[in-house]
């Protein structure tokens, strides 16, 4: 079949090119089983780009992305890049593709699989079924504002800056998403921020609470961030969609993600706006880091990329099935009580990285049939 999505594929550092390696294993299964075929480029990103070019993300890196269909992403960094200067460093390629790709919509859902429930650090009957999505404010915040930087005060002090700033167009766009997309699961939105501190918390409760006449039939609740981190700790089943800035949505998803066991599990879409045909620009990642500690040693999980490509099927190219295939694959995986080191429990089978690609495509072969 000719095809004409273009996907461009960053594995990154550390463990980012191992668990992309198992992702292309389902990109090429599902290109002779299923008829499902991508244009694939593939770049450099973060401490490897900057190896090559320089620069945590080449030009031409950056006008691929743009021109793309979909990006999907596998993770940077390492201490090899940490004591570069800030603009180098290997984190500043991700957040210049999501800027310059204005991707301003950051889905984070949190799910635990049955097999997995308990190897969360919470007892597991606060944790079984949980299915929970974390909608974070990608593009501005405290991420971007401005003024930001050090300066040297006359008293030979020196000042930090970030500026916190939302405009209404901002927190209009992503509350929309969130409401379309609690439409399509439980109907309940949970809007985050800390309004009994900051003016910008005060604007989007307000802008969120007037967007909220347009969909009456979700059921919308204001709550602080603080607690809201407590809560996701306390009884983290009582949310459906949270709806959040940058900068808090970073620090509740990975609050969120870990009730769910482990970090190699997650995946993420960042999203930005449709164009007249309907197309967004896109882009897929895990939420896990690129844990060098582990890196080239075939241990890495790499269930949270492939379930990313999963969400890259559903949400850009309208694949519902064959995303549904890939997702009901790793839980049967999962069942059969295949295990990488991050997810190990008492009498599993502990596996590799690539023995865990193989059993998903396996497992797809089977349940395809
Ligand atoms: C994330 C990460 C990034 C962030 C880092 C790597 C810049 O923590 O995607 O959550 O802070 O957004
Ligand atoms: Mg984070």
């Amino acid at each position: 079949m000719a095809a004409n999505r273009n996907l461009l594929i960053l594995p990154g550092d550390g463990i980012g090119p191992e668990v992309m390696g198992e992702v292309k294993r389902v990109i090429n299964w599902m290109d002779g089983n299923r008829a499902v075929s991508f244009d694939v480029d593939e770049d450099l990103v973060g401490g490897c780009a900057y190896d090559a070019h320089g620069a945590p993300i080449a030009d031409a890196t950056m006008d691929k992305a743009l021109k793309a269909d979909a990006v999907l992403l596998g993770a940077v960094g390492g201490k090899k890049w940490e004591s570069l200067p800030f603009e180098d460093q290997p984190e500043r390629g991700l957040l210049r593709l999501r800027k310059d790709m204005e991707l301003f919509a950051n889905l984070r859902p949190a799910i635990v699989f049955d097999a997995l429930a308990e190897a969360s650090t919470l007892k597991t009957d606060l944790v079984a079924g949980l299915d929970i999505l974390i909608i974070r404010e990608l593009t501005g915040g405290v991420y971007f504002g401005e003024p930001r930087g050090i300066t040297d005060l006359p008293n030979g002090e020196r000042r930090g800056v970030n500026t916190q700033v939302y405009d209404t167009y901002e927190i209009v766009r992503i509350g929309r998403i969130a409401f379309e997309l609690a439409a399509k699961r439980g109907g309940r939105l949970c809007s985050v921020e800390k309004a009994n501190v900051m003016e910008s918390g005060v604007l989007w409760r307000e802008e969120m609470t007037k967007l909220h006449t347009d969909y009456p039939d979700i059921e919308l609740s204001h709550m602080y961030a603080d607690n809201c981190a407590m809560q996701l700790v306390r009884a983290p089943k009582q949310f459906d969609v949270i709806v959040t800035d940058n900068l808090f949505g970073d620090l509740l998803s990975d609050c969120a993600a870990m009730l769910t066991g482990s970090l190699g599990m997650l995946p993420s879409a960042s999203l930005g706006a449709a164009d007249e045909t309907g197309r967004r620009k896109a882009l897929y990642e895990p939420v896990h880091g690129s844990a060098p500690d582990i890196a080239g040693e075939n241990k890495a999980n790499p269930l949270a990329t492939i379930l990313s490509y999963a969400m890259m099927l559903r949400y850009s190219f309208d694949l519902g099935d064959e995303a549904d295939l890939l997702e009901n694959a790793v839980k049967s995986v999962l069942d059969k009580g295949l295990r990488t080191p991050d997810i190990m429990q008492d009498g599993k089978e502990l596996i590799s990285t690539t023995d865990m690609g193989q059993a998903v495509v396996d497992e797809m072969a089977a349940l395809a049939k």
